[in-house]
């Protein structure tokens, strides 16, 4: 049998210990379907007395991870630190300028410097592999890497935020809070360590940034993805979605246009027939439009421990078989510059939600700054008040406000903005409006 890999993982939080308990259960398993065994040697973290339910007294300690990162005892470096910058970074650049292979479940990393490392390890000629930093347990990279290969893909989207999608879930199926439901998924050690990561979209458009630069052969460019997170869906825009056939969903979307290519994350509706509406809770959803495999779409759990733990061993296992590919598929040398389209050019169908003044007129006006963009509407639908529950007075008085949904056609991003612009300024409405967008899936 060939000599073990040997491994040092910095980083022991939920997906490191994950990784250890993985590795400690397949084992024997593995050295004999590889006839070679993978073997922890040392190990890193910010805290080394801690209770995680593993023994780490059998591998060598390290306080800093930099020193593990070039030891002359490891053969792949495994970086579960998470951060952008830091000793995150530092670590992986120190790891491949020792020419160690390194695989990393970091997204941020990737997102803010993955062309640059990618670079760094062709230089070496080591492997810089990273699954696990999108979409859990999802072998959505190894996909892109090598199923879609022969194809022009189109657009690549969906559900990359488990976090996003179980609070998203709970609130639309158990009527629940968003502080209630976020507390729940931060205890199942779904989110990140700042949380506003996943509910402000920056979770989601990390991943986005590395999906794009594979789908679409271009250098990572994170700065040009428009964000949008679910803080602002109320349970009234989840429950008008209900009404009208959709769900919402936290999407990030990657689509070639003529003008560039479109990176875009934000809460979306999408048909309630559809697959990515059934995908429920901590569960992702990423489907790939390519032109000769058609439409795919791959599904499965997003966070946590084990799914994590397992798309890390899966690179690894990669790197104990010898199989070293260019980290961003193109080599280096040859990835184009990502050309952004506008967001504005974006086209497709838009809902709104206004807080309109009870008083003659209103509506009529609203429908006329509708109709100097040019934007036709589907349905409109006028909602009862939350407050207006049956046997209540409902008696109207000046200054009561009636919550107004609309759904519109097919329209330019920049005609809405306009119109909702204006429909402000004009002063019939109470609060900002609310617009989300439909996908046609
Ligand atoms: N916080 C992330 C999520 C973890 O909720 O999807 C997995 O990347």
């Amino acid at each position: 049998m060939n000599h073990p890999l040997r491994l040092g993982i910095a980083g022991l939080g939920t997906v490191g210990t994950g990784l250890v308990k993985l590795i400690d259960r397949q084992s024997n398993q593995l050295a004999s379907r590889l006839g070679r065994g993978i073997e922890i040697v040392a190990v890193s973290a910010r805290t080394r007395d801690k209770d995680r339910g593993i023994d780490i007294s059998r591998y060598v300690w390290f306080d800093d991870p930099l020193e593990l990162a070039k030891s002359e005892d490891i053969d792949a470096f495994v970086e579960l630190i998470g951060g952008e910058g830091g000793i995150a970074k530092d670590s992986v650049e120190t790891a491949l300028s020792a020419g160690k292979h390194v695989v990393t479940a970091n997204k941020a990393l990737l997102a803010h410097h993955g062309t640059e490392l990618a670079a760094r390890a062709e230089e070496r000629g080591v492997a810089l592999n990273f699954e696990a930093s999108v979409a859990g347990s999802i072998p959505i990279i190894k996909s892109l890497r090598e199923s879609f290969l022969g194809n022009e893909v189109r657009r690549v989207f969906g559900i990359l935020n488990g976090t996003c999608n179980y609070i998203l879930t709970k609130m639309e199926q158990e009527g629940r809070g968003y502080d209630e439901v976020l507390k729940e998924a931060q205890d199942a050690g779904y989110a990140e360590a700042d949380p506003a990561f996943d509910v402000d979209g920056h979770d989601t458009a990390h991943k986005l940034a590395i999906l794009t630069s594979l789908a679409f052969g271009t250098e990572i460019s994170f700065d040009s993805i428009y964000v949008e997170g679910i803080s602002t869906i109320t349970p009234e825009d989840i429950e008008a979605a209900d009404d009208l056939g959709y769900r919402i969903k936290l999407l990030g979307v990657a689509q070639k246009t003529d003008s560039g290519i479109e990176q875009r994350v934000h809460p979306t509706m999408v048909p309630k027939h559809s697959a990515m509406a059934e995908v429920d809770g901590v569960t992702n959803c990423v489907a790939v439009q390519a032109d000769a495999a058609g439409d795919v779409m791959l599904i499965g759990p997003g966070a946590g421990a084990d799914p994590t733990a397992s798309s890390v061993m899966s690179d690894i296992i990669d790197i104990a078989r010898g199989t070293i590919l260019p980290p961003l598929i193109v080599p280096s040398a040859h990835l184009s510059p990502y050309k952004p389209a506008r967001m504005r050019s974006h086209e497709g169908g838009y809902y709104i939600r206004l807080s309109v003044l009870d008083r003659h007129g209103a509506f009529a006006a609203i429908a006329q700054r509708m109709a100097e963009q040019e934007i036709s509407l589907e349905s409109i639908m006028q909602k009862r008040p939350r407050t207006a529950l049956p046997g209540i007075d409902a008696s109207r008085s000046p200054g009561d406000t009636l919550p107004v949904v609309m759904i519109t056609h097919e329209t330019l991003e920049a005609a809405i903005r306009k119109a909702l612009t204006a429909i402000e300024s004009d002063g019939q409405i109470t609060s900002k409006p609310q617009m989300i967008r439909i996908e046609k899936l």
